[in-house]
């Protein structure tokens, strides 16, 4: 949709399944003759493509994303941007050999909440900051993993930190400077015994520049999505956006009084239909601008990778134990093959 409503030029489609292809054409109101492959690597010798967008399971995106690269053609890859360290850093390079760009797609950072404690933040009137809390209070049930077998599994998804949780972890990691030197962890399986990952994931952070983090996410919550929360709080400063995934501000406390809280709160606080927000549309008409002017898309396949690097430093604390000091280096999510069957005795199964 938000393809169509940058007014692309969509010259095909590709899914396994032709009735998902379907259903995308009915939906976006896509032309019914429009080309549709059941092979993507067809698709890519067959079509002259400036742009291609990857929304298949977690797992499949960096594969797809090189081949992509690899014929020079620029990508939008769905988050997380891959599964493991290795793969999105040969993402990253293969682009920059190639010269083309990478967009991961964490919509959330163009909220109008989001970009407004953004502006703030790089107008530094929050001062120096002591802390940012992030938590997701969020639902998904039986019937949510029972759609999509690969969903919640060590190979193609990860848990609801890798999944649900990580667009509010890219934005606390932004937010709080991004440069991280220590994570601790807990992850659990509480409540969804048929999935392989976690649904609980509890991180304290210790940022470079002397601030904390902590992470609170889960999928548990009972009996429906509650709340997605960023809290900012700095020595001249304190915000909170809040809603379903942090699209309205709640709090917005500054010691200059530049501006009326109330006013702000009522202009850049937003109530979309659902969770995934209004984010895609901006996303990808930054992304044509950066392709256009050749420059870096806002949200590149580095800050793609530093949000799955904060996703498995926690899974990586959690299944050994002790803190994990960054940078991370090799990591993936199938390292944790098992770790929440009886039988895991540790880390690193692969
Ligand atoms: N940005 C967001 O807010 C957001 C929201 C939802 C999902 N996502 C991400 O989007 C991705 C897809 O999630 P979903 O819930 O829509 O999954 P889904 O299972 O509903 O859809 C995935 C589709 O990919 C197709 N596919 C798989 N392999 C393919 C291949 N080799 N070639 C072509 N098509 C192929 C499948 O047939 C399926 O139709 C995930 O990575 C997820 O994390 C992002």
């Amino acid at each position: 949709m938000a393809a169509k409503e940058n007014n692309l030029n969509i010259v095909a489609l590709c899914d396994l399944i032709p009735a998902s292809m379907a259903d995308k054409i009915a939906k976006c109101g896509l032309p019914a003759d429009i080309k549709q492959y059941t092979d993507y690597k067809q698709m890519l010798e067959e079509e002259d493509l400036d742009l291609v967008a990857i929304a298949t399971e977690s797992g499949k995106h960096a594969a797809i994303a090189l081949d992509c690269i690899e014929k020079g053609i620029n990508v939008i890859i769905e988050k997380p941007i891959a599964l493991s360290l290795e793969d999105a850093d040969a993402i990253i390079a293969a682009a920059e050999k190639k010269g083309v760009k990478v967009c991961a797609c964490h919509q959330n950072r163009f909220n109008k909440s989001i970009q407004k404690i953004r502006e703030a933040l790089e107008q530094g009137r929050f001062g120096r900051l002591f802390h940012g809390a992030a938590h997701i209070r969020w639902n998904r049930g039986r019937s949510y993993y029972e759609q999509a077998s690969w969903r919640g599994t060590w190979e193609q998804d990860g848990g609801a930190l890798m999944n649900q949780c990580i667009h509010n972890i890219d934005l606390l990691r932004w937010m709080m400077g991004d440069e991280i030197t220590e994570v601790f962890a807990y992850t659990d399986r509480l409540n969804h015994d048929y999935i392989e990952a976690e649904d609980l994931g509890i991180a304290l952070i210790k940022f470079k520049n002397g601030a904390y983090g902590i992470i609170e996410g889960t999928t548990n919550v009972y009996p429906a999505n509650l709340e997605e929360t960023l809290y900012l709080f700095g020595e001249k400063g304190t915000v909170k956006a809040g809603g379903q995934s942090v699209n309205i501000i709640e709090e917005w406390i500054f010691a200059d009084q530049a501006d009326n809280p109330e006013v702000v709160k009522a202009e850049y606080g937003e109530n979309p239909p659902n969770i995934y927000g209004f984010g895609h549309k901006p996303l990808y008409a930054d992304m044509i601008e950066a392709i256009r002017n050749k420059r870096k898309p806002y949200v590149d396949a580095e800050a793609g990778r530093r949000a799955i690097e904060l996703v498995l430093a926690i899974y990586k604390s959690a299944a050994e134990g002790k803190s994990v000091v960054f940078p991370l280096d090799k990591c993936a999510t199938v390292d944790f093959f098992g770790r929440f069957s009886k039988h895991y005795y540790g880390h690193a199964m692969r």
